[in-house]
């Protein structure tokens, strides 16, 4: 049996607690990030994937195996055994001095990673390799923190988790975007009824099943993957990605927008808490003056505006010279996300709460506002991104609702969901948090992608 194997993250929690002495024997398995020799000593830089920070591990020529280990490369794994000496004068506070070295995976000479520092273009080409590199392993633990961190937050406020389907019957936006599911007839041929009788299809949003839950247990959320079938080729917008939805009962649209903003502030603030490392990388290497940011708008309101007081602001930019790609500005129109961003940008300089929109460009479930015009539906959005989180007020009047269903001839099919609203209905209301986009917000990196570890985006399924 081997001797017991010491984690990174232990050791480095050890030392913060003052609990690690000088000549300590410990043993380490981990890959090789750099190895460079020079003779008479030689140095790894070993990381064995439990935290973000590398250990130091020094090599002489006492070494039985002195040369093979002095010409290992980037990537190899090994076994480490050795006494931690502390170096409370240099930039780590303790190296490991190898006594034992063991090759348990040799690198061969082709290995696409290199030392040097590799682009985000060149490294979604081997994304099953990026893990290893220092900006991915810091960004897919976040990854992992964060979606911890949503859950922490929602079952702390006492909301029940619901699994949502991923196969449904309906498009729960209406935007035409789902995938159809199909299997192949006897010719190989595609139907689209075949298997369940009916037209089926990829959820695009778990919404509409969770709404009963909601119904029942008062707060709930699902979180989950979702899927659109949608030909944007931006940063912003990937084919598979993951949804948080909350729902809440007895709860109107200004309680929505109050939930949003303290979900956002409760992810930074986590994220912040628990990934100090990585989050200190991302602000120093890929996006300076982010730990700034994210503590700025940890400590601001988060800024409300009409949708119509948005409009007016981008006819007054235009008509001031300023030029948009679309820049015919009118009320009832669907923003661009260029429009979005010069309002969390330019005008309100940080997040942004936009409501009571036209009713003709949002979903049928919205609640219509007296005006006769516009829906208690909300986007909020950040500078740098636009829209991360889509959310309304739903329409609980049976009437209204069936009537925008019929319309939309979507009523068919859902009638189940339009039953909420004569047994027991209420004032309820929810949102949807791309939760990948909400981790290029709180990690300054700046394309989905890169926050997806496999990113499956139109025209391209790699991996
Ligand atoms: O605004 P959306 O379409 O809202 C809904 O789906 C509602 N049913 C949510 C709800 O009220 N329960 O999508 C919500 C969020 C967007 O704000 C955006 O962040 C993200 O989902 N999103 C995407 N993220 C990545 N790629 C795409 N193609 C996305 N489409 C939407
Ligand atoms: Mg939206």
């Amino acid at each position: 049996m081997q001797p017991k194997v010491s984690l990174l993250h232990d050791l480095f929690s050890s030392f913060a607690k003052g609990e690690i002495q000088d000549g300590q024997t410990v043993c380490l398995s981990g890959w090789i990030r750099t190895n460079r020799d020079n003779g008479s000593i030689g140095f790894i830089a070993l990381n064995d994937g439990t935290c973000f920070k590398n250990i130091q591990v020094v090599y002489d020529g006492e070494l039985v195996n002195h040369d093979e280990v002095a010409h290992l490369l980037t990537g190899a794994s090994i076994y480490v055994e050795g006494k931690i000496v502390l170096t409370p004068e240099m930039k780590q506070p303790f190296e490991l001095r190898a006594g034992k070295v063991e090759v348990l995976g040799q690198v061969s000479p082709d290995y696409p990673l290199q030392k040097k520092r590799h682009s985000f273009e060149y490294l979604r080409e081997i994304a099953y390799l990026r893990p290893r590199t220092n900006t991915f392993s810091a960004l897919y633990r976040v990854r992992s923190v964060l979606a911890l961190g949503i859950h922490e937050f929602f079952q702390g406020k006492g909301f029940v988790y619901v699994h949502t389907p991923e196969i449904t019957a309906n498009d729960a936006e209406g935007a035409g975007q789902t995938f159809t599911i199909t299997t192949l007839d006897d010719n190989g041929k595609p139907s689209e009824t075949d298997f369940y009788g009916r037209k089926s299809s990829l959820t695009v949003s778990g919404q509409l099943h969770v709404e009963p839950f909601a119904l029942a247990f008062r707060d709930v959320y699902t979180f989950g993957p979702t899927f659109r079938a949608e030909k944007s080729n931006t940063p912003r917008h990937a084919s598979e990605f993951w949804m948080v939805e909350p729902e809440i009962a007895f709860a109107d649209l200004d309680d929505d927008m109050e939930l949003m903003e303290e979900t956002i502030k409760f992810c930074i603030a986590y994220v912040l808490e628990k990934c100090p490392d990585e989050m200190a990388f991302f602000d120093s290497m890929i996006a300076p003056g982010l730990l700034d940011k994210l503590h700025k708008v940890l400590d601001t309101p988060f800024a409300k505006m009409p949708y119509t007081e948005a409009i007016e602001y981008l006819q007054k930019a235009v008509a001031e010279g300023h030029k948009f790609e679309f820049n015919k500005i009118e009320w009832g129109m669907d923003l661009q996300s260029e429009h979005e961003r010069f309002i969390t940008e330019t005008i309100v300089k940080g997040p942004v709460f936009l409501y009571n929109y036209p009713k003709d460009i949002k979903a049928f479930y919205m609640r219509e506002n007296d005006d006769g015009k516009t829906v208690a539906a909300c986007d909020c959005l950040v500078p740098g991104e636009g829209e991360i989180i889509g959310g309304s007020q739903r329409e609980e009047r049976y009437e209204i609702l069936q009537q925008k269903m019929r319309k939309q001839g979507n009523e068919e099919g859902l009638e189940w969901y339009l039953n909420l609203r004569k047994w027991g209905g209420c004032t309820h209301s929810g949102f949807g948090i791309g939760f990948d986009r909400l981790l290029m917000y709180i990690t300054g990196v700046n394309n989905i992608r890169d926050t997806e570890p496999y990113p499956r985006t139109s025209g391209s399924l790699r991996f």
